[in-house]
C-alpha cells in the first residue's frame, strides 16, 4: 500500500495541533488511538485516511537528520528479518530558530483489526493461532540489537497478515549496546524532575527488555493486565514457554506488569503536572500532545 505523504493537509494538521498546544485543549484534534507517550492523530484527505504520529520538536536539522536515518535503518532492517512493517513516511517541516517539526504518517489501517481489539472480540481459537504467528514474527526479528516493542496494541491484522505499527521509537543498539536513538530527545517529554535520573538510571532497565525474545514475550504478557486480558495468559505461556530455553512463569508475568504499570501511572502523573505547571504557572503551553490516563 504506497502513498505519497499529503503535504498541505499535514501541514493544516500541524497548525490544528499547535492551535491545540496553546489552548491546552485537544478536542478539536482527531484522535485515531494513543500509547504510553502521545497521541497518534488521524487524517481524512480525498486520498484516503492516514495515522499521523507526531515527534519530539528536533532543535535543529542535524539531530532531525539523524533521527530519519535511524528510522530509516530500522525499517529496512526490521523489513529484511521478514517483519511486515507499516508503509512509514516521514514528513517534517521547519519551525522558527531552526526547529524542525516531523510527524510519522502510515495509512489509517481498520481499527477493529488492532490485535488487541481481535483478542476481545475473536475466540480462543484464534486467539492461540495469533499467538503462534505473533512468536513467528519476534523470533525472527529481535536480535541484541534490534529491538520491538511488541504490545499487542502495536500489531493489526490485515487478512491474516500481522503488520507492525509502532515504528516512532527506532529500537537499535550499537555494538557495545548503547541505543542509537537520540534517547535525550525522546525523553523530553519527562518532566524535568524525572529527566536526568530516568535518563541514567532508568533508561537503560526500560529498553533492556525490546532486545531479547524472553523480555518481549514478558512484555507482552504483562500488559495482557493492562488489556483486561488476563484470562489468555495461562494458554500463551505454554505456547511461548514451548520456545524458552528459561520459562515464564504466571507469577512473573504479574510481578513484571505491577513494576511497569507502577513506573508508567508515576511518569503520566508527573507530566499531567509538568503540563499544568506549564500552562497554569508560567503561562506557557505545554509542546507534547498527552494520552489519557491509563486505568491500570
Ligand atoms: N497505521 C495505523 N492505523 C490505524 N491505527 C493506528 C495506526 N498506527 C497507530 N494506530 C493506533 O494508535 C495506537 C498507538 O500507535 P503506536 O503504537 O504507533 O504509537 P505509541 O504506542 O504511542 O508509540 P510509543 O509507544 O512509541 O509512544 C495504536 O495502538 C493504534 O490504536
Ligand atoms: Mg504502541
Amino acid at each position: 500500500m504506497s502513498f505519497t505523504v499529503p503535504h498541505a493537509e499535514l501541514d493544516r494538521l500541524e497548525h490544528r495541533v499547535q492551535a491545540a498546544l496553546r489552548t491546552a485543549d485537544d478536542s478539536a484534534l482527531d484522535i485515531l488511538g494513543h500509547g504510553e507517550v502521545t497521541l497518534v492523530l488521524r487524517l481524512r484527505t480525498d486520498d484516503g485516511a492516514y495515522a499521523c504520529k507526531r515527534l519530539p520538536v528536533f532543535p535543529d536539522r542535524a539531530r532531525f537528520e539523524n533521527y530519519r536515518r535511524g528510522l530509516d535503518d530500522y525499517l529496512r532492517r526490521l523489513a529484511d528479518s521478514g517483519l511486515n512493517v507499516a508503509d512509514t513516511r516521514l514528513w517534517h517541516a521547519h519551525r522558527p530558530g531552526g526547529r524542525v517539526v516531523a510527524y510519522c504518517v502510515q495509512r489509517e489501517l481498520p481499527e477493529r483489526r488492532l490485535c488487541s481489539r481481535l483478542l476481545h472480540t475473536e475466540d480462543e481459537t484464534w486467539a492461540k493461532d495469533f499467538f503462534s504467528r505473533f512468536l513467528d514474527q519476534v523470533d525472527r526479528t529481535v536480535s541484541p540489537s534490534l529491538g520491538l516493542d511488541a504490545q499487542a496494541s502495536n500489531w493489526v491484522d490485515t487478512g491474516g497478515e500481522l503488520v507492525y505499527v509502532d515504528v516512532t521509537t527506532p529500537l537499535m543498539r550499537d555494538e557495545r549496546g548503547r541505543e542509537k536513538l537520540d534517547v535525550r530527545l525522546f525523553f523530553t517529554s519527562l518532566p524535568w524532575v524525572l529527566r536526568d535520573a530516568v535518563r541514567l538510571s532508568m533508561s537503560k532497565s526500560i529498553f533492556d527488555k525490546f532486545y531479547g525474545t524472553r523480555g518481549v514475550l514478558l512484555d507482552f504478557l504483562g500488559n495482557l493486565h493492562k488489556e483486561r486480558l488476563d484470562a489468555l495468559i495461562p494458554a500463551f505461556l505454554e505456547q511461548a514457554n514451548g520456545r524458552l530455553t528459561e520459562p515464564i512463569t504466571a507469577a512473573e508475568v504479574a510481578a513484571y506488569y505491577r513494576g511497569d504499570a507502577r513506573m508508567w501511572e508515576l511518569i503520566q502523573r508527573l507530566r499531567a503536572a509538568d503540563r499544568f505547571w506549564h500552562f497554569k504557572v508560567l503561562r506557557r503551553p505545554y509542546p507534547f500532545l498527552l494520552p489519557p490516563p491509563v486505568d491500570r
